[in-house]
């Protein structure tokens, strides 16, 4: 990465140039990213073989979603062992292998750090469950029933039912906000959070060079564990759970035990569903925030009935823009975004948002470009690269998911005479199954991605979406993010520049513009089918020539701009002076 310019300004001094400011970083989803051992599932070796594509690409770091022993209920996010690999997914050898690899390469790994909750077997909660007097009981929640017999409060399961389990075994139930097999730890109690930071050092000891923490604002509950009032999506509890009492106070705590005095810059992002900017602000402060920067989901929910999965509508573009102008200018002054359109729990962006049938192509460098040249730290989920889209998934056999299928199955045994289709139009857009078609690789037997029996389907357009072909095309989807990526390891401005949405009520257009000391980047993009009238002149300043295009003709200055094509994605820039 470029050392900054002497072109910085006092805005962006050498305090806030932190390296992970101008870093992208990729998401990994190991058991769908590329399998070296023909079971069909991803695994570390597959990984370390394509270290060298990540690198070719420019990526800085990369998360590494959970690799650790797991019953694989929750695909790994259910822990059974936190310092260990899974056999399905190699060995600690094979760990140790990767981190050597990556920083040869001057990339960083960022485990997930999956702290809100363990597996169920995992031998704390085996402990905790086998009598009430157990040492290890309150590293978990333990309640009593209510005297009629049902659960301790009425909190839901994010992934459908109530939030708690009984156990026959010492008559008291437990609580689990994920699925039945996620307890919830107790973080009230110090033993535990002792051994939560122990474990930490232990994978910074290891090489790893920073987490990115599962839930993390969910971690403290409000004393005594009240029923949840009102109607709406806060009618589950989260209003008892998220962003709690001793949040920053734990989270400070963590920062002291586990990151202060390490001699190199580690990265930590946390995932931070529900949260507020001023949430974000208190956690992501440079000076007395415990993280870089947080995960937030208002973008992921405009585009949703009440901000529920289950209820998707179309998007509105003037819905989107103000929510990520909001998050632009909160965290102008303090703090710092993340930037994501996708992950592992999304579906597709491009299917969400784009334009798969007429403009695969352009609508995928269009958003792209979009997410790119806003003011914070990029994430590329795997395969977004190379525009891959949603797979198809035709019934409930298809969904794999523990929410999708949850949700499916609930809604059907509460009405068995419902259509089975009209259920799957509500479960098919938003389920996160659509981020977990293994990556297309090549035109090759299963996309390149096992030479076995693919856990989850192969999506069938991996013929002409792959990385292969796209690596030999320029003009593909890969080389453009290969080219956005450049372009904000290369610029100031991109990387730290201030950034102001304008037009934010065009159903159209996406502008962009960020500044730093005299220099500009000024992008005008057009999210939508048809052609978008933009006033380019409006937006001409000294020096600005085209630096990124989704089409081959554009105009070289903003100001010879009058209509965009189709998802025209472009990108003026001042050089420094
Ligand atoms: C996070 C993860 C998701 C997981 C959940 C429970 O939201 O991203 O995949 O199911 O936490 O760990
Ligand atoms: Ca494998």
């Amino acid at each position: 990465m470029a050392a900054p310019t002497s072109s910085a300004t006092p805005e962006a001094t050498l305090a806030t140039q932190a390296w992970w400011k101008r870093a992208v970083v990729y998401q990994v989803y190991p058991r769908s990213f590329s399998d070296a051992n023909g079971d069909g599932i991803g695994d570390l070796r597959g990984l370390i073989d394509r270290i060298d594509y990540l690198a070719w690409l420019g990526i800085d770091v990369i998360w590494l979603s959970p690799v650790y022993p797991s019953p694989q209920d929750d695909n790994g996010y259910d822990i059974s062992d936190y310092r260990d690999i899974d056999p399905l997914f190699g060995s600690l050898a094979d760990f140790d292998e990767l981190i050597e690899k990556m920083h040869a390469h001057d990339m960083r790994l960022l485990m997930d750090l999956v702290v809100n909750h363990t597996s169920d077997e995992h031998p704390w909660f085996i402990e905790s469950r086998s009598s009430r007097n157990n040492p290890k009981r309150d590293w978990y929640y333990w309640r009593d029933r209510k005297a009629d017999g049902s659960a301790p409060n009425n909190w839901q399961s994010r992934f459908s039912g109530s939030a708690w389990e009984h156990d026959e075994a010492t008559d008291q139930s437990y609580l689990h906000l994920f699925s039945r097999k996620q307890p919830d730890l107790n973080w009230e109690n110090p033993e535990l959070r002792g051994a939560v930071y122990d474990m930490m050092r232990w994978w910074l000891d290891r090489g790893v060079d920073g987490f990115r923490m599962d839930v993390i604002n969910f971690i403290s509950k409000v004393d005594g564990l009240p029923d949840a009032t009102g109607t709406g999506p806060s009618s589950d509890g989260r209003q008892h759970y998220i962003h709690g009492p001793r949040l920053l106070e734990f989270l400070s705590e963590m920062r002291r035990e586990v990151f202060d005095g390490r001699d190199k810059v580690l990265l930590t992002v946390g995932e931070t569903p529900q949260a507020i900017v001023d949430h974000a602000t208190a956690l992501t402060d440079e000076k007395s925030g415990a993280l870089n920067m947080v995960f937030q989901f208002a973008h992921m929910q405009v585009d949703q009935i009440g901000a529920t999965r289950w209820a998707p509508t179309a998007l509105e573009l003037p819905k989107l823009k103000a929510v990520m102008g909001h998050w632009q200018d909160g965290l102008a002054v303090a703090g710092w975004n993340s930037l994501y359109f996708n992950n592992h729990d999304q579906p597709r962006a491009l299917s969400r948002w784009g334009n798969t049938s007429r403009y695969h192509v352009q609508s995928a460098k269009a958003i792209a470009t979009i997410l790119h040249m806003h003011r914070g730290t990029p994430y590329v989920y795997q395969g977004e690269e190379i525009g891959m889209t949603n797979p198809e998934l035709k019934t409930v056999d298809d969904l794999l998911d523990i929410q999708s299928r949850n949700y499916y199955l609930s809604r059907m045994a509460a009405d068995p005479a419902q259509d089975s289709e009209a259920l799957m139009r509500i479960v098919r857009p938003m389920a996160r199954d659509n981020a977990r078609s293994p990556v297309q690789w090549d035109a090759g037997t299963n996309a390149g991605f096992t030479t076995g029996t693919p856990w989850m389907a192969i999506n069938p357009n991996y013929k002409t979406i792959n990385v292969e072909t796209e690596k030999a095309d320029p003009n593909s989807v890969l080389h453009h993010y290969r080219h956005l990526i450049a372009l904000r390891h290369e610029n100031d401005v991109i990387a730290y520049g201030s950034s102001t949405l304008e037009a934010l009520d065009d159903p159209q257009l996406y502008i962009i513009i960020r500044a730093l000391g005299d220099q500009r980047a000024v992008m005008l993009a057009n999210v939508s089918s048809e052609p978008a009238m933009v006033d380019g002149a409006a937006y001409a300043s000294a020096g600005l020539n085209l630096v990124s295009s989704n089409y081959e003709d554009s105009p070289r200055q903003p100001e010879a701009v009058k209509t965009l094509r189709p998802w025209e994605a472009l990108v003026f820039l001042s050089p420094a002076r």
